[in-house]
């Protein structure tokens, strides 16, 4: 319903994606997140639904604009934002852009830490956060194209293929983030699209260029 071309090449076709980082709390005033902007989760929303698309659009507390056209929801962290996925479902493809917290603070406190006085210094115990992408991805409801994200610094390929297979996701988008290539943080990427028996490529292009030739792949795969 939400889609901007009725006759676009997505249209009728939902699709789910995660965007932003994920906020785990220590304490009611403190979190731990990561930087995360949330640009390239909008910049895809807004390339689906300029093909037609309707978008559920599940997103962490992400500085980023909200795509206007998309089902909106706001989560702040991963259980929420696994919650949310799967209420979201079924969808004809999901994209998994978001940089979810691997981990949360077990022993959040739900009053506000003090010092004490003492120097005791807090203790945090970690536990790992659900995986959303290999949830969905191996789940009952799955859709019939599950995208994934891979940010890494090294062994770029080998990492990413590893982790489609892992987690049993279509494509991974992978992206080379050593400080030296700009990447993180900034206005482009250099995606490498990786699916079952093919490594592409793709040139340095804007978040806003990769998100469109994502979103034509897509719309080329689902019709
Ligand atoms: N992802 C997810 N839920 C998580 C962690 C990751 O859905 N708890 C998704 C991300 O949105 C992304 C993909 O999985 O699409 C890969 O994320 P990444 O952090 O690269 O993978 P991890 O399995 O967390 O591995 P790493 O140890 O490299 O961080
Ligand atoms: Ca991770």
């Amino acid at each position: 319903v939400n889609g901007a071309l009725r006759n676009g090449p997505l249209a009728g076709k939902h699709v789910l994606i995660t965007s932003g980082p994920t906020h785990e709390p220590i304490d009611p005033v403190r979190y731990i997140a990561n930087r995360s902007s949330g640009a390239q989760g909008t910049a895809l929303a807004e390339a689906v639904l300029a093909l037609g698309g309707n978008v559920t659009f599940v997103t962490g507390p992400a500085a980023a604009a909200r795509p206007s056209g998309a089902r909106v929801v706001e989560v702040e962290t991963a259980r929420q934002m696994a919650d949310a996925v799967q209420a979201a479902l079924p969808a004809d493809a999901a994209i998994f852009c978001a940089a979810v917290a691997d981990w949360r603070v077990e022993n959040a406190s739900d009053l506000k830490m003090k010092k004490d006085g003492s120097g005791t210094l807090p203790a945090l115990q970690f536990a790992e956060n659900p995986d959303i992408l290999a949830t969905v991805s191996q789940g009952d409801n799955r859709p019939g194209i599950v995208i994934g994200f891979a940010a890494e610094t090294h062994d770029v390929i080998a990492n990413a293929q590893a982790k489609r297979a892992r987690k049993g996701c279509d494509w991974i988008v992978a992206n080379d983030v050593r400080p030296e290539t700009g990447i993180m943080g900034g206005d482009e990427n250099a995606a490498i699209l990786v699916t079952a028996d093919d490594v592409e490529e793709w040139p340095r292009l804007s978040k806003d260029q990769t998100a469109r030739r994502i979103a034509a792949r897509l719309a080329e795969e689902l019709s």
